[in-house]
């Protein structure tokens, strides 16, 4: 038997003020986004805003259900929309952030464990990393450089899990 040890390093900001003016915009991209979410069970409102390679900015909000399982991450939604308008392109950096009625906003929001694993395979699937700018409205933000950090051990799909899968 053998030790494994795994680490990962993020940056902290102390205020939006430190950071970049390109990442300025798009964490107030995200910020905006969040009144584009429709959170009426959690009245907790999340935006995110992905800058793409080629420079486009996509951006939405968690959308929830009265069924609860079918809601919608504002990463995933994200994730969905960036896929769906151009596909395979890389998305360079996400920010999320997030507003709510009933806490301050003022530590940094970190995406869910399926929002991880949905990051992970669209890294994949682009062959390029995203770097995460994750807040509040106000406080620190985190700046993780690869978001698969997040998700150390990820389930991925091979092939020879899934004999029966035909070609
Ligand atoms: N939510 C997100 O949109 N992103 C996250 O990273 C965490 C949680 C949403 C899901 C649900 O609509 C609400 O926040 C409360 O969990």
């Amino acid at each position: 038997m053998k030790k494994e040890h795994y680490q990962f390093a993020y940056k902290v900001y102390e205020s939006f003020s430190e950071l970049s003016d390109d990442d300025k915009k798009l964490l107030k991209a995200a910020q905006d986004a969040a009144f584009l979410s429709y959170a009426p069970y959690s009245s907790f409102n999340v935006g995110a805003a992905a800058e793409l390679e080629n420079g486009e900015i996509i951006s939405g909000g968690n959308q929830e259900n009265a069924s609860f399982p079918a809601g919608l991450c504002a990463e995933g939604v994200v994730l969905a929309v960036a896929s769906s308008r151009f596909p395979k392109m890389p998305i360079k950096t996400l920010a999320v952030t997030y507003r709510s009625e009933k806490h301050e906003s003022d530590h940094p929001i970190a995406p869910c464990g399926i929002c991880r694993q949905s990051l992970q395979e669209f890294q994949d699937k682009t062959g390029s990393t995203i770097r995460l700018l994750l807040g509040g409205l106000t406080g620190k933000i985190y700046e993780v450089d690869d978001s698969n950090s997040l998700l150390p051990l990820a389930f991925k799909f091979e092939r020879r899990f899934f004999p029966s899968l035909c070609c």
